[in-house]
Parts: C-alpha cells; structure tokens; sequence
C-alpha cells in the first residue's frame, strides 16, 4: 500500500508559514539583559499583613549567621555541617530569592582545607555555580563544609553541641 504525500498539502503550507514565520522573527541575540532585574519582589495584591510577612521572611532569608554569634552583624547557630552563612547568598541573582550568582560565595566561606579538594574534584569553582550535594542512598540533600577550622569555632565544638555529642 503506497501513500500519496503531496507537498501541497494544508500540513506543508501550514509548515511553510511556520518556517517563514521563525525566519522573519530570528533577529540577533541582545546579549545579557541591563537594568532593573524586575524579579525578587512581591506579587501585587498583597494585603499590609501579607507584606510584612513576606518582608520578615525576606530579612530572616538575608541573615548570615556564624557558629557562636562573635562574627559581626551574624547570627549565632551555624554548623556543625553548613553548605552556606546564609540562604540569600545562594539565593542571589539576579535577586534576593534567585538563584546562584556568578562567582561562588562557598569558596570562602570554609576554611581552604575544606575548599581545595573539592575545587581539585570540580565541585565547586570560583565562576561556577554554588552546589550542594544529593545522595543516592537516601535522597536527601547534604552538607559540604563542616564548621572544623573556621575561626569562630570554639576550640572543643562537640560540646558547644551537646545536644549532637555522641555518648
Ligand atoms: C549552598 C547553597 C544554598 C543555600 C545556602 C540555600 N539554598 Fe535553597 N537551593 C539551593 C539549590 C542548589 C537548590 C536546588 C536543589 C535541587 O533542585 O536539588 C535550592 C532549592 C531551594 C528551594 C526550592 C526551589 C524550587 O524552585 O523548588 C527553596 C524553597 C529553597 N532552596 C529555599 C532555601 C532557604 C529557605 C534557604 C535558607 C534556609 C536556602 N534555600 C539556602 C541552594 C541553596
């Protein structure tokens, strides 16, 4: 049985204009956008009590917090694993509630014994994105960094976590 497909059908006109229409609109790429980034803000509508909701989550998002509170302007309650100091440094672009910004906070934020071997395993870089890892055999996402080495962490950490103290 043969099937006769002209190319006068509707479907090849039909396809026709498609492509003539995807030509008259490829135009050149205009490359990063600039200005404003028109992203990280509320949705419209909100009432007053929604917004100052959405503006302390906001602030709590923003917190950076270290291990005992002694680094300035931080919060104490870091560790004894961490990926980052805080969600919006993860969180960051092009807004507050974004995603990651173009140089990685998380190579600074461990001390570079904790850093380089992971840098020398391509997991984390400079200019690449932040990352966190997954594991197969639960699922779950974990932590890189531990608190070990940071300079404001207590020279006996297992007690400063009693509650994490094994025995
Ligand atoms: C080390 C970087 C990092 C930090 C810090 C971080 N996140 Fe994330 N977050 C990620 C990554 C990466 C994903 C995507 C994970 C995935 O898809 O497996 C994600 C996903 C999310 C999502 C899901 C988004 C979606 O579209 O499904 C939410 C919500 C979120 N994070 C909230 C938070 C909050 C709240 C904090 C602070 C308590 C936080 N994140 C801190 C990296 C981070």
């Amino acid at each position: 049985m043969y099937l006769k497909v002209s190319i006068h059908s509707p479907i090849h006109k039909a396809f026709g204009f498609l492509m003539f229409a995807v030509l008259a609109t490829a135009q050149t790429d205009p490359g990063v956008r600039a200005g404003a980034p028109g992203a990280g803000g509320t949705i419209q509508g909100l009432t007053t009590n929604q917004v100052k909701f959405f503006t302390s989550g906001q602030n709590a998002f923003q917190e950076v917090a270290s291990v005992s509170g002694t680094v300035p302007d931080t919060e104490k309650g870091l560790g004894p694993r961490f990926n980052l100091d805080s969600c919006a440094g993860c969180h960051k672009s092009p807004a507050i509630g974004g995603s990651s910004p173009a140089s990685n906070p998380q190579m600074s934020v461990a001390p570079l014994s904790q850093v380089t071997p992971l840098q020398v395993l391509n997991i984390i870089s400079a200019n690449g994105p932040i990352r966190e890892v997954r594991f197969a055999s639960d699922g779950g996402v974990h932590d890189l960094f531990t608190i070990m080495g940071r300079p404001d962490t207590p020279s006996r950490p297992a007690e400063f976590f009693p509650s994490r103290r094994q025995n």
